[in-house]
């Protein structure tokens, strides 16, 4: 598939894009026919552990780009712009073609930032748009599009964005009704997180959705489908044990 095929998609199939960051990760996405992977910036958190995506560079998202690429040869990647990589309309468009040299289809940028998506869609690199929740702006994570001016602005955005040819949108942490008219006014599909049902498509960070991060903060929008943490600590417990009691490593596992 490619970006025109997801665009395609509106209105006929909900679009599926989860987010990986390594190599692994992204051949099981891409083994199970995932539609899109999103190398997001949201490695800044769950990947580096940092308390938001404000300290992600082009060097981090380089490398993972490559990881993902590696691991998924039949999916679209569309790898996020990290924060001031796409201050300036020229910088962005440095930066954007060092991405999609690393593998990336796609790149996706928050807020309408006109004259960064006009460069990038006049040198045809495909733009993922991105409104509501803006991590690499937001203080505070939460709903936004609460009050009718908010809700006016981010509809706004979203038709303006789509008015200049972005292939999709994230829409991120807004009421059902703003998610649901905005997918309704516009051309491209909405790809929610956090803002209901009525979205063209829905995406989700993996490792939240696998239960690898703890459940103690989750955002109310996330449903965890796996308990990977849990898992996880239980086969490394018993290995544990087993090195301890001498019961690892037996015949099987050794050289003769
Ligand atoms: O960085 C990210 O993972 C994202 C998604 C939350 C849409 O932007």
């Amino acid at each position: 598939m490619n970006t025109t095929e997801i665009q395609a998609l509106k209105g006929k199939q909900r679009i599926v894009m989860l987010t990986a960051y390594d190599y692994q990760i992204a051949r099981i996405l891409d083994r199970v026919n995932i539609d899109m992977i999103l190398v997001g910036d949201s490695l800044g958190m769950v990947f580096q552990g940092n308390p938001d995506t404000k300290q992600v560079t082009m060097d981090a998202m380089v490398y993972h780009t490559h990881a993902v690429a590696r691991g998924a040869k039949n999916t679209i990647i569309v790898a996020d712009m990290p924060i001031h990589s796409y201050d300036t309309p020229d910088q962005a468009l440095a930066n954007a073609k060092q991405l999609c040299e690393a593998g990336a289809h796609a790149v996706k940028i928050e807020g309408h930032q006109p004259e960064v998506i006009k460069i990038l869609l006049k040198e045809d690199i495909p733009v993922m748009g991105h409104v509501g929740l803006l991590p690499q702006y937001a203080e505070k994570f939460r709903v936004q599009g609460k009050t009718p001016e908010q809700a006016d602005q981010i509809w706004r955005d979203a038709l303006a964005m789509d008015k200049l040819g972005v292939f999709a949108m994230v829409l991120e942490c807004i009421p059902e009704w703003l998610a649901r008219k905005i997918t309704h006014d516009v051309k491209s599909p909405t790809i929610g997180i956090g803002a209901g049902k009525y979205c063209d498509g829905q995406v989700l960070v993996i490792t939240e959705l696998l239960g690898m991060t703890s459940n103690d903060h989750l955002p109310k929008f996330v449903k965890q489908y796996s308990s990977l943490n849990i898992i996880i600590g239980e086969a490394v417990t018993e290995f544990m044990e087993e090195v301890r009691e001498g019961k690892y490593p037996t015949k099987k596992h050794t050289y003769h």
